[in-house]
């Protein structure tokens, strides 16, 4: 077999988020074929990055007071930690706004403008004037055209399910400042994608580039007609690259996010002395993408027009896969399904996700539901009680032993020649990234292996001395039939396998074939547990504090703070940081709102919430409440005992995860530690209304 030369990506996260399931799935099911790759023996490098243009990021950064740099540079350091633990290693983890990255997009541009594919027109949007920023259609919000719904974002309904243009919608505000929007004409540079209509036609349809569904999906709804130019840039400010030869435009995030994949590339090849060609620009170099559904528009239509432009190769495939559900429910912040992945490993082993995700992923684009009942059984039953068992139960009878300087094979019934052989097949399912069918193959192997231990029965050979010699070869059988499992299972579960090898006394990198080598002569080490089972008690922990956390989120809206900026849209390619306004109150609905003075009677954190605190109020006359509010980070506890502030009084109780809060706690201020619930002691009586 000769050695490939494979480059390999993942999509580059959002900056602007913290990493969750969803993210996690797509790097493990990559990390998971690159470590195949590797003990295949192959030369592969892994890139990825953080994806940190748009005015997303520019209106957070400006929101924490500080540069996007900086919390770029903070991001950028955090979600790599999370992969990592999650063990899912990159070559180089950069970011879109390097100079590497600059530089190639730069270059790209040149291409581009070369090939006479830019053309510019004006385009009119609305504007925010107090803002002064061109607003993207979800930062508009307003009444719809069609059935007067108030509090539409953007271009459709999402009660009567109309489209229209933002501009169409009723009595209209921007989401960032609240102002009344106008509309502007601004000129933009576009790519014309029409010219390479006829290459995108036989690319994305050539077997193999991308998957079926994928193929079928951009023939039938973009290829069929001539394809729309792409709006590339965008008006200062934004957060992002100049465009050369336009001051004051700047490229459109995803013009620069996939040059990201090279530019990772080209840091790497700095510090390691290499050159980008040997990867982009080398027929006999590899490239895979990585990437969900929801963005494969992009990555096979605009990237290979983009890089066939600029005289770079063309991806070898785009791998897609589905949307990641949490007991069958979509991922989301306010349900508690949006599970962070730094939430995951307060409570869960890394390995469990890695070993249920493989077992659940193929290559087909379908959606791919976490189920933790199946997740707790699958793991306690495959891993624990087929993999773990099969050493536990063999290998502290021959502690301390050398395995015999021969293979028994004469007594092993061919199972493992025929483990070995199963070699080709599993090769060919992780290749073609058929990963749950590696799973079941794997753990086929598994039952065959248990099967002969328990009619060797080696707990009974080891009560009668002269089967001392019986006993050992039935163990050297199950520890090598063991031994062949963790090196199939190794690029899922890479902690577990180099584990198991300390069992055998093993040392230096396992390479794929030596599944197929028999250990012999080596001295078994204490059984140390590989692996514990699952608790159901952890799962539901974490399904707790996944649940707090949205609970949070509701506490902290409740308490005036800014949204969480949870939402991204692919389309636009900018998570949504600004603060929703609500729909228009007349000022009889205002009317509705008691609104009382409360004296806090006391106050303390909610054990686990981060931003919570619980407060007890008294609203006069002996009435005591509870209030859940997300104001600590601005304040001590201990400060607000004794003091006076505003409550919305008849605000339906709400059931949240610590406990029923009956009202809510009036705050002004910007988010995080700049929130003020506080009114001044000037003689109001608690219970009094606010007018
Ligand atoms: O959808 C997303 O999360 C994007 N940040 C992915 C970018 S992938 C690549 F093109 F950079
Ligand atoms: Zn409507």
């Amino acid at each position: 077999m000769s050695r490939r030369r494979i480059l390999v990506t993942s999509a580059l996260p959002y900056v602007n988020a913290d990493l969750h399931i969803g993210h996690l799935t797509e790097h493990i099911q990559t990390d998971v074929w690159r470590r195949f790759q590797r003990l295949r023996g192959h030369e592969i490098r892994y890139f990825c990055g953080d994806d940190t243009h748009g005015t997303a990021t520019m209106l957070r950064a400006q929101k924490e007071g500080r540069s996007p740099e900086d919390l770029l540079a903070e991001m950028q350091r955090a979600h790599e930690a999370d992969l990592n633990a999650f063990g899912v290693f990159y070559d180089r983890f950069s970011n879109t706004h390097s100079d590497a990255n600059r530089a190639l997009v730069a270059e790209m541009w040149q291409a581009l403008r070369s090939a006479g594919c830019i053309d510019e027109r004006d385009v009119t949007q609305l504007f925010d004037p107090e803002a002064g920023i061109f607003l993207a259609d979800r930062f508009v919000v307003g009444g719809c055209p069609r059935c007067q719904a108030p509090g539409q974002y953007g271009d459709n309904c999402e009660v009567c399910g109309a489209t229209y243009s933002p501009s169409d919608l009723v009595d209209p505000k921007s989401a960032i400042s609240g102002a009344v929007p106008e509309l502007r004409t601004h000129r933009h540079l576009f790519v014309r994608l029409e010219p390479f209509h006829d290459f995108l036609s036989e690319w994305t349809q050539t077997p193999g580039k991308v998957p079926p569904e994928t193929a079928n999906w951009l023939r039938n709804t973009f290829l069929a007609a001539p394809l729309r130019d792409w709006d590339i840039s965008r008006p200062a400010p934004y957060f992002g690259f100049e465009i050369p030869d336009s001051p004051g435009n700047y490229f459109y995030v995803w013009l620069d996010a996939p040059v990201g994949y090279i530019a990772a590339t080209k840091e790497w090849c700095d510090a390691n002395g290499d050159s980008v060609a040997r990867w982009w620009n080398d027929p006999g170099c590899e490239i895979h993408h990585f990437i969900g559904k929801d963005i494969a528009y992009f990555h096979t239509l605009f990237w290979p027009a983009m890089l066939k432009t600029a005289g770079y190769s063309l991806p070898t495939a785009v791998h897609v896969h589905g949307f990641l559900t949490v007991n069958g429910e979509k991922l989301s912040k306010r349900k508690g399904t949006a599970i962070f992945a730094r939430t995951y490993l307060d409570h869960l082993s890394p390995e469990y996700l890695r070993y249920y995700l493989a077992s659940k992923l193929s290559a087909r684009v379908d959606d791919v539901d976490l189920n933790f009942e199946e997740f707790t059984a699958k793991v306690n039953a495959d891993l624990v009680g087929k993999v773990v068992n099969l050493a536990s139960r063999t290998a502290r009878f021959v502690k301390g032993r050398a395995l015999p300087a021969i293979y028994p094979s004469a007594r092993d019934g061919g199972l493992f020649a025929a483990a070995a052989a199963a070699g080709v097949e599993l090769a060919e399912a992780y290749e073609s990234l058929d990963t749950s069918r590696a799973m079941r193959t794997i753990m086929a192997l598994a039952d065959r292996a248990n099967e002969f231990v328990e009619a060797q029965a080696p707990w009974n050979l080891k009560k009668d001395p002269a089967k001392d010699g019986e006993l050992l070869e039935v163990c050297a059988i199950a520890l090598n039939l063991f031994r062949q499992i963790t090196i199939y299972l190794a690029p899922v579960l890479p902690r577990f396998a180099e584990e198991s090898a300390r069992l055998l006394s093993l040392a230096g990198e396992t390479q794929w074939e030596d599944a197929a080598k028999p250990i012999v002569g080596k001295a078994v080490a204490e059984f140390r547990p590989l692996m514990e089972r699952v608790d159901p008690a952890k799962v539901e922990a974490l399904l707790a504090a996944a649940r707090a956390m949205s609970d949070e989120a509701a506490g902290a809206a409740a308490a005036g703070a800014i949204g969480d900026g949870a939402s991204t849209n692919a389309a636009e390619g900018e998570a949504f940081a600004g603060e929703p306004l609500a729909a228009e109150c007349s000022i009889d609905d205002f009317a509705k709102i008691d609104l009382r003075i409360a004296r806090i009677v006391s106050a303390k954190a909610v054990p686990k919430a981060d931003k919570l605190l619980e407060l007890e109020i008294s609203l006069g006359g002996g009435e005591r409440r509870t209030i859940f509010a997300g104001i600590k980070a601005a304040y001590d506890p201990e400060t607000l005992v004794g003091r006076l502030t505003v409550v919305v009084a008849n605000l339906a109780p709400r059931k949240m995860k610590f406990g029923v809060s009956q009202g809510m706690v009036l705050a002004a201020g910007a988010g995080g530690s700049d929130l003020f619930i506080l009114a001044p002691d000037s003689g109001a009586k608690p219970g009094q209304r606010v007018r």
